[in-house]
């Protein structure tokens, strides 16, 4: 027998499953659209090409990548943002910018799986495009904490952690890091919570970083303020203002509570070049909840211009954990207005006809016709989220009449069939 199994890392969605992933997407798309963004969306497959990186990120590590018949290169999109990158050099001439544009696509990554990670998920992303400086930071943050709100989460629960790249670059040219090696460098640093400090030492040290300079910017990593960052730095440092401008931005729009400055902040991919965040859960038991940053050479490095842009990626998988382990998952059932019971074969036409009718007047309906005794039949009309259930009983059909049963009140109604479908507008 075939392995019945979904592929390992994947996920099946039984209805309740995808009731619930569906609750999420809804609360992703209201957000984006009271913020004004528009939903795109691309083909899974890309080339192969789109994710080639010289700093070596993880990501490109993971690809599932293969031959099509005609001999291209292709892989399974791992993320949104260079696909974001193709779709505005496209079109580049004939786009107005700032672009304000989401999408919900799934990802792959051959990912070593632990808790949150699986090999596929789906990533609410939200990017500005075309708009430099703090102001699209502020929109974007904006509604990453409005979508948390609308979830039931608050800063009691998670928090932001905010640094800027042009800081760590600051940081790396002040213990003696040649430019040219900043992006591979950083790669490495975000390794720091994945693997064991002396492989994280051994990682540096093959990026040319010497025993004292790997102490400094150990130092620099325990900092907890932003003023003692810029105090160590000595000079004026502009990763340093921009991040200060942003955290009182973030005040006057009333968000403050749930931003942190977090020197250790990094970020796996290369492609980004200013502010830098990720969300994460208060007892750090999981993974980052959502990533993001401001990228404004990735559409130059495709062989564009360079525009600004800025956005972050909200997975499915780490957030329904999250919401799992506070018990804020809601209780979501398929909903109905009305399912009609014939009891006997006779009834049949008619609960064909009057499922219809109801439907043609904008109700949800559905006939049951497996149900034949009364217990079970309430019992599906239960499991079924119904409101009202109209039973169809030999001798009442006699009559021209049905029974309505409102199960929310369990109180029951016998009603002619016409007079109850007039009624019923
Ligand atoms: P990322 O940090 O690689 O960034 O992923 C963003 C989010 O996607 C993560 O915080 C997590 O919620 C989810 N995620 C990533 N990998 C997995 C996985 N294997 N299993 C489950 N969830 C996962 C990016 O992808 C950037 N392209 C985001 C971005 C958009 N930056 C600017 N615009």
């Amino acid at each position: 027998m075939i392995d019945l199994r979904p592929v390992r890392g994947t996920r099946d969605f039984y209805p309740p499953q995808l009731r619930l992933r569906q609750w999420l997407f809804d609360i992703w798309r209201r957000t984006s659209a009271q913020f004004g963004f528009e939903e795109y969306d691309a083909c899974i497959l890309e080339s192969e090409a789109l994710y080639v990186r010289k700093a070596g990120d993880e990501i490109t590590e993971q690809l599932y990548s293969f031959q099509d018949k005609g001999n291209r290169r292709l892989a399974l999109r791992p993320e949104m943002t260079p696909t974001l990158a193709r779709l505005i050099l496209q079109r580049e001439k004939a786009l107005g910018f700032p672009l304000k544009w989401f999408s919900i696509p799934q990802c792959f990554r051959y990912e070593r799986m632990t808790r949150g990670r699986k090999r596929e998920h789906y990533q609410w992303n939200l990017d500005i495009v075309g708009q430099p400086g703090n102001v699209a930071e502020v929109e974007v943050i904006s509604a990453l904490i409005m979508s948390l709100e609308a979830m039931g989460l608050d800063a009691s629960r998670v928090r932001l952690h905010v640094n800027d790249r042009r800081l760590l670059g600051e940081v790396l040219d002040h213990i003696g890091i040649p430019a040219e090696r900043h992006l591979p460098v950083m790669v490495v640093m975000d390794k720091r919570d994945k693997v064991a400090p002396e492989s994280l030492a051994a990682m540096l040290a093959e990026q040319g970083l010497t025993g004292p300079q790997l102490e400094k910017l150990n130092a620099f990593l325990a900092m907890e303020g932003l003023d003692e960052v810029q105090h160590a730095l000595g000079d004026e440092s502009a990763g340093a203002r921009a991040l200060d401008d942003l955290l009182s931005l973030m005040g006057r729009v009333g968000f403050g509570d749930t931003l942190v400055f977090d020197i250790t902040v990094v970020r796996g991919l290369s492609y980004y070049t200013g502010t830098v965040f990720e969300l994460r859960d208060r007892s750090a038991s999981l993974r980052a909840i959502c990533g993001g940053g401001r990228y404004d050479s990735l559409l130059s490095t495709y062989g564009g211009p360079e525009i600004p842009a800025i956005g972050f990626g909200f997975g499915d998988v780490v957030i329904l954990e999250l919401l799992g382990d506070l018990d804020l998952l809601p209780d979501l059932r398929s909903e109905i207005d009305y399912v009609v019971f014939p009891f006997s074969d006779e009834q049949v036409p008619a609960a064909l006809e009057i499922s219809q009718q109801l439907r043609r007047k904008g109700y949800r309906a559905d006939a049951d016709f497996g149900s034949r005794k009364l217990k079970r039949a309430l019992q599906r009309a239960g499991d079924m989220g119904a409101r009202h259930a109209i039973l169809l009983m030999p001798d009442e059909m006699a009559r021209g009449e049905i029974v309505v049963r409102d199960l929310e009140r369990r109180e029951e109604q016998r009603v002619g069939l016409e007079e109850f479908l007039k009624q019923t507008k």
